[in-house]
């Protein structure tokens, strides 16, 4: 009896052992150091995951590029041989046209109107992008505007700005927006920046206060100017192979994990930006604010707009998300 009693047990344990074993895994590459914001994102997403799942989904995290460029991640997205991965929304824009929308140069005014917007525009982009890329977001990511970091001078003006040698995101809608701004920009891949920018091949860039930070460029860098001219979003994205490989039970549970994450990191990003402020203050940085004559650089970036829209899914897609955007942030 107390044979059969301990037998009875022992295959109770084994079927509920067998209930929650690891079925899938979700590799997840992203570009940034463990300190970033986007790291915080990727590992709040990995303990969510992990609860909600029963242990059934495991994500294992690859940080700083280990994986590939972002440009390679992605496509390694598409065909699922890598399943996640956070990058900058101007490094999805090649594979999926329809997300250049969020690339449009003074699209938000600030954070809060980002989150609403973002939040709002994720179901329709996503009946786009997986079509289009392949690839599904499970929610948006905010980093805080991209601000111009140089190592020559203060940039108060747009005249302060000719002549620098200021490297971009290999994006055709950051380089217009740079050129309408009389630059010549240098389109260069994340990974390669920080020794860039170290031997002078190039004299600044522009990503989040966070990043300046994170990558250390308070080391090599001098001058802060606040450009205002794009919020940094990043999509927590799957493969949508991977995504439609899942049962239903498992795709709600990933999609929620996703979408908490992505609020965990722009809360961090929030509490970090202050911070790096004062920071990069100690450590030398001079931070002039927004450019003097900011109506200018706005009217001249605005003015691309419709240029662009053949390259974001076209003039009907910008109307009907920027409406939406700006609905929601209301
Ligand atoms: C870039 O400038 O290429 C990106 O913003 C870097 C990043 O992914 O943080």
């Amino acid at each position: 009896m107390i044979l059969k009693a301990g037998a009875l047990a022992l295959s109770l344990f084994a079927l509920a052992s067998t209930a929650f074993a690891q079925e899938y895994t979700i590799r997840l590459s992203h570009g940034d150091n463990e300190t970033n914001p986007t790291h915080i994102t990727a590992l709040a997403f990995a303990e969510r995951v992990a609860e909600y799942t029963g242990g059934r989904v495991e994500v294992k995290i690859f940080p700083a590029n280990q994986l590939g460029s972002e440009e390679e991640v992605i496509r390694a997205v598409r065909n699922n041989t890598i399943q996640a991965q956070i990058p900058a929304m101007a490094n999805v824009h090649p594979v999926a046209p329809s997300v250049g929308v969020l690339l449009l140069p003074y699209l938000f005014k600030n954070s809060e109107e980002a989150h609403a917007g973002l939040d709002a525009v994720l179901a329709p982009m996503n009946d786009r992008i997986t079509q289009e890329g392949g690839i599904r977001f499970l929610g948006i990511l905010e980093k805080g505007f991209r601000v111009l970091t140089n190592s020559v001078r203060p940039v108060e003006t747009l005249e302060d700005l000719q002549g620098l040698k200021i490297r971009v995101s290999p994006n055709e809608i950051v380089i217009n927006t740079f050129k309408s701004w009389g630059l010549d920009p240098i389109p260069m891949g994340w990974g390669e920046v920080f020794t860039a920018l170290q031997q002078g091949v190039i004299d600044g860039q522009e990503n989040p206060y966070t990043t300046a930070q994170t990558s250390k460029f308070y080391e090599i860098q001098k001058y802060i100017t606040e450009i205002h001219y794009m919020v940094w979003t990043g999509p927590l994205l799957i493969s949508e192979q991977f995504y439609q490989s899942l049962p239903t039970d498992l795709q709600e549970a990933v999609s929620r994990a996703g979408q908490e994450a992505v609020v965990v990191g722009r809360a961090a990003n929030a509490v970090q930006t202050e911070e790096a402020m004062v920071f990069l203050k100690e450590q030398g940085m001079v931070l002039s604010g927004a450019p003097k004559d900011e109506e200018k650089w706005i009217e001249a970036a605005r003015g691309i707009w419709p240029s662009l829209y053949a390259s974001v899914g076209g003039e009907e897609w910008v109307l009907s998300a920027t409406t939406l955007m700006s609905e929601a942030a209301k």
